[in-house]
Protein backbone atom coordinates (compact mmCIF):
# COMPACT_ATOMS: atom_id res chain seq x y z
CA UNK A 1 0.00 0.00 0.00
CA UNK A 2 1.29 3.75 -0.56
CA UNK A 3 0.57 6.38 1.52
CA UNK A 4 0.55 9.75 0.37
CA UNK A 5 0.28 12.70 2.77
CA UNK A 6 0.48 16.83 2.45
CA UNK A 7 -0.56 19.80 4.18
CA UNK A 8 -3.64 20.07 2.41
CA UNK A 9 -4.91 19.07 -1.91
CA UNK A 10 -1.69 20.32 -2.83
CA UNK A 11 -0.46 16.41 -2.75
CA UNK A 12 -3.05 15.38 -4.79
CA UNK A 13 -0.57 16.48 -7.91
CA UNK A 14 1.53 13.78 -6.95
CA UNK A 15 -1.01 11.25 -6.79
CA UNK A 16 -2.23 12.78 -10.32
CA UNK A 17 1.26 11.91 -11.43
CA UNK A 18 1.64 8.47 -10.30
CA UNK A 19 -1.48 7.74 -11.52
CA UNK A 20 -0.65 9.48 -14.92
CA UNK A 21 2.58 7.20 -15.22
CA UNK A 22 0.54 3.84 -14.52
CA UNK A 23 0.97 2.93 -10.91
CA UNK A 24 -1.78 0.81 -10.07
CA UNK A 25 -1.69 0.38 -6.32
CA UNK A 26 -3.52 0.84 -3.45
CA UNK A 27 -3.57 4.45 -2.29
CA UNK A 28 -4.47 6.43 0.70
CA UNK A 29 -3.63 9.90 1.18
CA UNK A 30 -3.91 12.15 4.41
CA UNK A 31 -4.36 15.79 4.07
CA UNK A 32 -3.41 17.78 6.94
CA UNK A 33 -6.20 20.27 6.51
CA UNK A 34 -5.53 21.21 10.44
CA UNK A 35 -2.11 22.51 10.16
CA UNK A 36 -2.55 23.43 7.12
CA UNK A 37 -0.08 26.07 5.49
CA UNK A 38 2.74 24.10 6.91
CA UNK A 39 4.87 26.43 5.51
CA UNK A 40 4.47 29.00 7.81
CA UNK A 41 5.36 26.51 10.33
CA UNK A 42 8.25 25.61 12.71
CA UNK A 43 10.25 22.54 12.35
CA UNK A 44 9.24 21.70 15.75
CA UNK A 45 5.57 22.17 14.98
CA UNK A 46 5.97 20.11 10.96
CA UNK A 47 7.88 17.10 12.99
CA UNK A 48 5.39 16.90 15.60
CA UNK A 49 2.58 16.72 12.35
CA UNK A 50 4.74 14.36 10.21
CA UNK A 51 5.12 11.94 13.19
CA UNK A 52 1.34 11.37 13.73
CA UNK A 53 0.91 10.75 10.06
CA UNK A 54 3.69 8.45 9.97
CA UNK A 55 2.35 6.74 12.86
CA UNK A 56 -1.43 6.57 11.25
CA UNK A 57 0.63 5.13 7.75
CA UNK A 58 1.85 2.52 10.01
CA UNK A 59 -1.18 1.40 11.58
CA UNK A 60 -2.84 1.54 8.12
CA UNK A 61 0.25 -1.08 7.07
CA UNK A 62 1.12 1.51 4.48
CA UNK A 63 4.57 -0.29 2.95
CA UNK A 64 5.86 3.17 0.74
CA UNK A 65 5.08 6.82 2.52
CA UNK A 66 5.23 9.58 -0.26
CA UNK A 67 6.20 12.87 0.92
CA UNK A 68 3.75 14.51 -1.23
CA UNK A 69 4.91 17.49 0.49
CA UNK A 70 8.38 19.79 -0.50
CA UNK A 71 8.50 21.65 3.04
CA UNK A 72 8.27 18.32 4.81
CA UNK A 73 10.91 16.76 2.75
CA UNK A 74 13.11 20.31 3.21
CA UNK A 75 12.52 19.95 7.01
CA UNK A 76 11.65 16.84 8.09
CA UNK A 77 13.05 13.87 6.21
CA UNK A 78 15.98 13.13 7.89
CA UNK A 79 14.36 13.01 11.30
CA UNK A 80 11.48 10.76 10.27
CA UNK A 81 13.58 8.25 8.06
CA UNK A 82 15.79 7.99 11.04
CA UNK A 83 13.29 7.01 13.54
CA UNK A 84 10.67 5.49 10.99
CA UNK A 85 13.20 3.31 8.11
CA UNK A 86 12.50 -0.19 9.40
CA UNK A 87 8.89 0.23 9.59
CA UNK A 88 8.11 1.98 6.21
CA UNK A 89 10.07 3.29 2.94
CA UNK A 90 9.91 6.81 3.18
CA UNK A 91 10.43 8.54 -0.48
CA UNK A 92 10.78 12.32 -0.38
CA UNK A 93 10.01 14.96 -3.67
CA UNK A 94 13.65 17.62 -3.11
CA UNK A 95 15.86 14.39 -2.61
CA UNK A 96 14.80 12.13 -5.47
CA UNK A 97 14.37 15.24 -8.02
CA UNK A 98 17.62 17.05 -7.37
CA UNK A 99 20.14 14.05 -9.35
CA UNK A 100 17.69 15.37 -12.29
CA UNK A 101 19.56 18.97 -12.33
CA UNK A 102 22.83 17.86 -12.84
CA UNK A 103 23.78 18.98 -16.45
CA UNK A 104 22.08 22.26 -16.03
CA UNK A 105 23.73 25.30 -16.87
CA UNK A 106 21.16 28.12 -17.02
CA UNK A 107 19.49 29.59 -14.17
CA UNK A 108 16.77 27.61 -12.45
CA UNK A 109 14.26 29.08 -10.41
CA UNK A 110 12.66 27.02 -7.47
CA UNK A 111 9.50 28.74 -6.34
CA UNK A 112 8.14 27.22 -2.83
CA UNK A 113 6.63 27.87 0.61
CA UNK A 114 8.52 30.11 3.12
CA UNK A 115 9.70 27.12 4.85
CA UNK A 116 11.20 25.37 2.07
CA UNK A 117 12.84 28.72 0.76
CA UNK A 118 14.21 29.55 4.04
CA UNK A 119 15.21 26.33 4.36
CA UNK A 120 17.58 26.82 0.97
CA UNK A 121 17.12 22.47 0.53
CA UNK A 122 16.98 23.15 -3.13
CA UNK A 123 20.21 24.82 -3.67
CA UNK A 124 21.87 22.16 -1.14
CA UNK A 125 20.48 19.38 -2.51
CA UNK A 126 20.87 20.43 -6.80
CA UNK A 127 24.69 21.88 -5.58
CA UNK A 128 25.31 18.00 -4.29
CA UNK A 129 25.35 16.91 -8.23
CA UNK A 130 25.73 20.05 -9.97
CA UNK A 131 28.45 22.23 -7.97
CA UNK A 132 28.05 25.27 -10.37
CA UNK A 133 24.23 25.16 -10.40
CA UNK A 134 22.60 28.73 -10.46
CA UNK A 135 19.60 28.49 -8.47
CA UNK A 136 17.09 31.68 -7.39
CA UNK A 137 14.73 30.68 -4.75
CA UNK A 138 11.66 32.21 -4.43
CA UNK A 139 8.74 32.21 -1.39
CA UNK A 140 4.89 31.89 -2.96
CA UNK A 141 3.51 31.05 0.14
CA UNK A 142 0.00 32.75 -0.92
CA UNK A 143 -0.39 30.18 -3.66
CA UNK A 144 -1.06 27.67 -0.76
CA UNK A 145 -4.03 29.77 0.16
CA UNK A 146 -5.15 30.51 -3.24
CA UNK A 147 -5.08 26.75 -4.04
CA UNK A 148 -7.08 25.73 -0.79
CA UNK A 149 -9.47 28.30 -0.57
CA UNK A 150 -10.42 28.47 -4.73
CA UNK A 151 -9.25 32.22 -4.94
CA UNK A 152 -8.44 32.22 -8.28
CA UNK A 153 -10.28 34.40 -9.75
CA UNK A 154 -9.41 37.66 -6.96
CA UNK A 155 -7.68 40.32 -8.61
CA UNK A 156 -5.47 40.14 -5.52
CA UNK A 157 -4.57 36.54 -6.44
CA UNK A 158 -3.63 37.71 -9.85
CA UNK A 159 -1.72 40.37 -8.96
CA UNK A 160 0.32 38.21 -6.57
CA UNK A 161 0.89 35.67 -9.56
CA UNK A 162 1.62 38.20 -12.00
CA UNK A 163 4.24 40.08 -9.38
CA UNK A 164 6.32 36.35 -8.84
CA UNK A 165 6.45 35.43 -12.74
CA UNK A 166 7.60 38.68 -12.89
CA UNK A 167 10.36 38.35 -10.90
CA UNK A 168 11.52 34.88 -12.28
CA UNK A 169 11.49 36.88 -15.60
CA UNK A 170 13.65 39.17 -14.41
CA UNK A 171 15.91 36.65 -13.12
CA UNK A 172 16.12 34.98 -16.54
CA UNK A 173 15.25 31.84 -15.24
CA UNK A 174 14.53 28.91 -18.18
CA UNK A 175 13.47 26.76 -16.30
CA UNK A 176 11.12 26.43 -12.76
CA UNK A 177 10.65 24.09 -10.68
CA UNK A 178 7.41 24.32 -8.53
CA UNK A 179 8.89 23.24 -5.22
CA UNK A 180 5.35 23.13 -3.65
CA UNK A 181 2.54 20.45 -4.38
CA UNK A 182 0.24 23.02 -4.79
CA UNK A 183 1.69 25.32 -7.19
CA UNK A 184 1.12 22.51 -10.21
CA UNK A 185 -2.60 23.18 -10.56
CA UNK A 186 -1.65 27.33 -10.65
CA UNK A 187 0.63 26.57 -14.09
CA UNK A 188 -1.93 28.12 -16.49
CA UNK A 189 -1.87 31.51 -15.33
CA UNK A 190 1.71 31.54 -14.36
CA UNK A 191 2.08 30.51 -17.95
CA UNK A 192 0.19 33.81 -19.03
CA UNK A 193 2.05 35.99 -17.13
CA UNK A 194 6.07 34.08 -17.79
CA UNK A 195 5.10 32.36 -21.30
CA UNK A 196 8.99 31.28 -22.27
CA UNK A 197 9.72 30.06 -18.48
CA UNK A 198 9.32 25.65 -18.52
CA UNK A 199 7.53 24.90 -15.11
CA UNK A 200 8.56 21.66 -13.62
CA UNK A 201 6.75 19.41 -11.79
CA UNK A 202 9.27 17.33 -9.33
CA UNK A 203 6.47 15.10 -8.90
CA UNK A 204 7.44 13.22 -12.17
CA UNK A 205 11.04 12.68 -10.63
CA UNK A 206 9.47 10.28 -7.92
CA UNK A 207 8.06 7.81 -10.43
CA UNK A 208 11.39 5.41 -10.90
CA UNK A 209 11.97 5.70 -7.24
CA UNK A 210 8.25 4.14 -6.53
CA UNK A 211 8.46 1.97 -9.29
CA UNK A 212 11.73 0.16 -7.88
CA UNK A 213 10.23 0.16 -4.34
CA UNK A 214 6.89 -1.09 -5.74
CA UNK A 215 9.40 -4.23 -7.40
CA UNK A 216 11.60 -4.61 -4.05
CA UNK A 217 8.30 -5.54 -2.07
CA UNK A 218 6.71 -7.26 -4.62
CA UNK A 219 3.66 -5.64 -5.57
CA UNK A 220 1.53 -6.29 -8.59
CA UNK A 221 -1.63 -4.66 -9.00
CA UNK A 222 -3.83 -4.47 -11.73
CA UNK A 223 -6.14 -2.30 -10.29
CA UNK A 224 -5.64 0.70 -8.24
CA UNK A 225 -8.13 1.64 -4.87
CA UNK A 226 -8.13 5.35 -3.62
CA UNK A 227 -9.00 6.66 0.14
CA UNK A 228 -8.76 10.17 1.49
CA UNK A 229 -8.66 11.32 4.93
CA UNK A 230 -8.26 15.17 6.07
CA UNK A 231 -7.87 16.04 9.79
CA UNK A 232 -10.39 18.82 9.68
CA UNK A 233 -12.95 19.94 7.02
CA UNK A 234 -13.79 17.33 4.61
CA UNK A 235 -15.98 19.27 2.64
CA UNK A 236 -13.64 22.35 1.79
CA UNK A 237 -11.11 19.20 1.08
CA UNK A 238 -13.55 17.33 -1.29
CA UNK A 239 -14.36 21.14 -3.10
CA UNK A 240 -11.15 21.97 -3.41
CA UNK A 241 -9.41 18.87 -4.59
CA UNK A 242 -12.20 17.36 -6.82
CA UNK A 243 -10.64 20.53 -9.16
CA UNK A 244 -7.77 17.88 -9.30
CA UNK A 245 -8.29 14.80 -8.86
CA UNK A 246 -11.91 12.07 -9.28
CA UNK A 247 -12.51 11.80 -5.78
CA UNK A 248 -15.29 9.27 -5.86
CA UNK A 249 -15.44 8.71 -1.93
CA UNK A 250 -15.70 11.71 0.74
CA UNK A 251 -13.03 11.95 2.77
CA UNK A 252 -12.76 10.59 6.37
CA UNK A 253 -11.84 12.50 9.41
CA UNK A 254 -9.07 11.69 11.70
CA UNK A 255 -8.09 12.84 14.91
CA UNK A 256 -4.88 11.79 16.23
CA UNK A 257 -5.09 11.72 20.07
CA UNK A 258 -2.07 13.97 21.75
CA UNK A 259 -0.51 12.15 23.97
N1 LIG B 1 2.05 21.51 -0.41
C1 LIG B 1 3.07 21.61 0.57
C2 LIG B 1 4.44 21.76 -0.02
O1 LIG B 1 4.69 21.14 -1.03
C3 LIG B 1 2.76 22.49 1.78
C4 LIG B 1 2.20 23.84 1.52
C5 LIG B 1 1.79 24.55 2.81
O2 LIG B 1 0.97 23.96 3.54
O3 LIG B 1 2.29 25.65 3.10
O4 LIG B 1 5.29 22.41 0.50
Amino acid sequence: MIGLFDSGVGGLSVLKAIVQNNINEDFIYFGDTKNVPYGTKTKEQILSYTHDIMRFFIDKHVDIAIMACNTSSALVYEELNKEFSNKIKICPLIQNAAPYFKNENNTIGVISTNATAKSHAYTKEILKYNSSAKIVELECQKFVEIVEKRLYNDASSIEYIKNKAEFLKQSACKKVILGCTHFPYLVPILTKFAPDIEFIDPANYLIKAIKNELTNIGAQKNNSTYRFYVSSNPENFQQSGSLFFDIKEPAELIEFARV
